[in-house]
């Protein structure tokens, strides 16, 4: 049997030995998947206290809980190790580690460069590796296949590379890994038949294209789609608040049309760890082709005018109520950036937080999921009580409409509201300013 053949037949029986290398939000729920279909995990991280808490059957990821995870690290479907000799045993690697932008906003590719040059060490043939990390298109056949490929070991013949986009949305109670279709392109079409039948042992529905760098740019299209159509709301935002005009009346109502229009919602910025960040990975990519993706910098430059927008707000709040910003104290309700999770990567409510203090108000902040922050000078701040604090501020601007917070009682405790999100829709009240 050749090594295609030899990993069909491990894969369709489960014997294949499966490794995960980043155990995060997106590399976690992706090990659970694997294993709840009977596959034996390792996940490979360089935080030793991930490894160790995964070891204890402890999940540390909210969409995961620690009932799903525990029988499965007890039973030894998975286990955990900071140490890469283990990929000497794995039959298959998918690649999970993070891809942030640098400070000039160019890719920081070191995280899946030195992942691959650990992996590289104990590669072996007939090993399928997936890069899952949302990334420019052309990483997988210009990056990472240059890593693995040497002599007398050849892409599609004695190896497999597929590359395929994740898509999990934390927090999603309807769409978790296991039921959003999965995307995969290989380098060679052998690439391409493994990587689809290995998703296909532990996720409903697969996606096989043409090629890695379609399957890159799947995941570019998605959420450049999703930032500039956000842009565009947060634009009409603006233009609303100059006329006057309610701008998430004028979505609903739109949203009434029963084709042609998707409604997105305007808010304080764009925040987490995709949407704010990914479309850049693409124009830094299309720069170097001398195309430029104008669509992209005028959306980044909308969206990240935001948090501004929402301080100002707050501000002519005041204003109009006879008080000044400076030295007023300001309550934030909300520090992750959406509802219902505990991420605050990106948040945008760490920006008007920061902007508020450089403008001399005295801030506070509550949020269900974060009960500490770390501040960019280095400081910290642990989270209020946001009832207590709805008294006792001069203003509460809501950020993050979590779900499980009680608004009637901010609406009635409050002084004045700067509501960023609509949260308080059902409320109506001369208090309660919306964006
Ligand atoms: N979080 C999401 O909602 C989401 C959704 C879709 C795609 N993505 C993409 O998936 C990738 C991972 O994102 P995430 O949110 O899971 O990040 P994360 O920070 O939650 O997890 C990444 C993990 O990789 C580990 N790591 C870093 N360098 C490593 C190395 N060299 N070797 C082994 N482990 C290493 C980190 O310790 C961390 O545990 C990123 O490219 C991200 O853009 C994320």
């Amino acid at each position: 049997m050749n090594y295609e053949e030899q990993l069909r037949e491990k894969i369709a029986s489960r014997a294949a030995r499966v490794g995960v290398v980043g155990l995060g939000y997106v590399g976690l729920p992706l090990a659970v998947e694997f294993a709840k279909a009977g596959f034996h995990v390792t996940g490979i991280d360089v935080q030793q206290s991930k490894v160790d808490q995964l070891n204890l059957g402890q999940s540390y990821i909210q969409d995961i809980p620690t009932s799903v995870l525990e029988p499965l690290v007890k039973s030894g479907k998975i286990t955990a190790t900071t140490d890469f000799s283990a990929v000497k045993d794995l039959d298959t690697i998918d690649i999970c580690v993070p891809t942030p932008l640098r400070k000039t906003k160019d890719p920081d590719m070191s995280y899946i460069v030195s992942a691959c040059e650990e992996i590289a060490k104990y590669f072996h043939p007939g090993m399928l590796v997936i890069l899952e990390s949302t990334t420019y298109p052309g990483t997988t056949d210009e990056l990472v296949l240059p890593m693995l490929e040497r002599e007398a070991l050849n892409v599609g013949k004695d190896f497999f590379l597929c590359f395929s986009p994740e898509r999990v949305d934390p927090g999603n109670p309807k769409y978790q890994t296991s039921n959003i279709p999965k995307v995969v392109g290989g380098i060679t079409p052998a690439c391409t038949t493994l990587g689809a039948l290995f998703y296909g042992q532990s996720l409903e529905t697969v996606v096989p294209v043409a090629s890695t760098k379609v399957a890159e740019m799947v995941k570019l299209l998605e959420n450049t789609f999703r930032m500039i159509n956000i842009g565009l709301v947060n634009e009409m935002a603006l233009m609303c608040d100059r006329m006057g005009i309610n701008v998430w009346e004028v979505i609903d109502a739109a949203a009434t049309k029963p084709f042609g229009f998707m409604p997105f919602y305007p808010g304080p910025g764009l925040g987490g760890h995709c949407i704010p960040i990914d479309p850049f990975y693409l124009s830094w990519k299309t720069k170097q082709a001398g195309i430029e993706a104008r669509f992209i910098e005028l959306a980044g430059y909308i969206n990240g005018q935001m948090p501004h927008f929402v301080v100002e707000k707050v501000q002519n709040a005041l204003n109009d109520h006879s008080k000044a910003l400076r030295g007023s104290h300001i309550h934030i309700m909300g520090m992750a950036y959406k509802k219902d999770i505990d991420d605050v990567r990106e948040s945008p409510a760490l920006d008007i937080l920061l902007l508020l203090q450089q403008r001399g108000a005295r801030v506070t902040y509550s949020d269900p999921f974060v009960p500490c922050i770390r501040l960019m000078d280095g400081g910290s701040m642990q989270a209020s009580d946001a009832q207590e604090m709805a008294v006792a501020a001069d203003c509460v601007v809501i950020v993050t409409d979590h779900s499980n917070t009680d608004y009637a009682a901010v609406v009635d405790r409050a002084k004045l509201i700067v509501d960023s999100r609509n949260a308080l829709k059902k409320y109506s009240s001369e208090k309660v300013v919306r964006l």
